[in-house]
């Protein structure tokens, strides 16, 4: 994504580490190469962000974020010194799409990309930063072009490299957190495989379709784990917290007090699956473009926090009749011989899929 590249301080530097910054927190993970080969978490930590200051993706109180940047500590709680990041922009905002292109055309390419921004963004053009990418075909012989388009809002990209910069970090990687979160999650990036990929995290989830070794489409929902814990307030009359723990110790379970809990999540399930059903269709409805990558999407990747939901897999894998698994961030890391596991419970380790995939690159990979 070369918009992203203008930002970048390219310097030689050490590894950076990842940054996630989310509605309400932010994540680190900083990776040093092994004598192995491999990689070795070197550093990691997670802060609380209040209400407020990042709303919807967008910085509203750049001072604050700022100054909770600066005391970012990690787990230990010792302060962040390293100043190299690969940071993301937030998947609300941004727009990631293959669109075909006639052979011939490839000279309009850069008319035919405006129209479809200008189509599908409610900005104008002077307002976006954009890109796009002729993919290598999966097979041959094409009479066109498939092309990965990505677009951001500038105005969002200047404000997150301005709080990052006014902290003293330097960019070296800024990215979409949908490339991120494929980076960490594709085992097989080159394989005919196409994967919907659902991260459901506590303010939105994101949607990605993945396949032939590149993004095709993403969109992301304003409905996550939140929207669990207010139907569960509502449904059972509890507390935050006390709806956080039935949340995640009972989930989906229909047994525990004939069904309640279940029933009072189910709406909120209703909006993911409808979206997943929806991309689903959409995908096969235009899988005659989709040269050599499977017809049909074989399997939902579940990551984010209301990933660990329990009785999640099977409840979408029956209500789908696709195979669904939650996502293993750390694989790339952990294949590789003699690598550590990060000190994290399981259920945290689906909460950095994004935070891993910009470590990743911060690390070379
Ligand atoms: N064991 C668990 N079972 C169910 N939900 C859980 C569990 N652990 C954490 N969560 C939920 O995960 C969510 C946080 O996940 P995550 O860290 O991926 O979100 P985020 O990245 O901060 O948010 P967003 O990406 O939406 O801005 C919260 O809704 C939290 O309640
Ligand atoms: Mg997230």
């Amino acid at each position: 994504m070369k918009f992203l590249e203008r930002w970048v301080d390219t310097i030689t530097h050490p590894p950076a580490f990842g940054l996630d910054i989310s509605d309400r927190t932010a994540k680190f993970i900083q990776l040093a190469k092994n004598k192995n080969g491999g990689f070795d978490i070197a550093q990691f930590g997670e802060m609380e962000i209040s209400e407020g200051i990042v709303v919807s993706g967008e910085i509203k109180k750049p001072a604050e974020l700022g100054k909770l940047l600066r005391d970012f500590r990690d787990a230990d709680g010792k302060r962040v010194r390293d100043r190299f990041v690969v940071a993301s922009l937030p998947e609300e905002k941004s727009f990631v799409r293959v669109i075909q292109l006639p052979k011939v055309k490839l000279q309009e390419v850069d008319s035919v990309i405006k129209w479809e921004l200008e189509g599908n963004i409610p900005l104008a053009l002077s307002e976006l930063y954009f890109d796009y990418e002729v993919l290598d075909p999966v097979a041959n012989h094409l009479d066109h072009y498939d092309v990965l388009v990505t677009a951001f809002p500038k105005s969002l990209v200047d404000s997150y490299v301005a709080v990052l910069k006014h902290e003293g970090f330097v960019l070296v990687a800024l990215e979409l957190e949908s490339q991120a979160i494929s980076r960490a999650v594709i085992e097989d990036p080159g394989g005919k495989e196409a994967v919907i990929i659902v991260d459901i995290g506590a303010t939105h989830t994101g949607f990605i379709i993945f396949g032939g070794g590149s993004m095709i489409f993403t969109v992301s929902i304003e409905v996550g784990g939140k929207d669990f814990d207010e139907a569960i307030m509502k449904g059972l009359g509890v507390s935050q917290e006390e709806a956080r723990n039935l949340k995640k110790n009972i989930g989906l379970d229909r047994r525990f007090k004939n069904g309640v809990l279940f029933e009072a999540m189910v709406p909120t399930l209703s909006v993911i699956m409808d979206e997943i059903k929806k991309q689903l269709w959409f995908y096969r409805d235009h899988a005659e473009h989709r040269h050599g990558i499977d017809p049909e999407i074989r399997r939902i990747i579940l990551s984010g926090g209301d990933a660990n939901l329990v009785g999640l897999e099977k409840h979408l894998s029956l209500a789908l009749k696709k195979e669904v698994v939650v996502a293993r961030p750390f694989v790339k890391i952990l294949n590789k011989e003699h690598a550590t596991l990060p000190p994290l419970k399981k259920s945290d380790i689906i909460r950095y899929t994004t935070t891993v995939g910009l470590a990743l690159r911060g690390a070379g990979y």
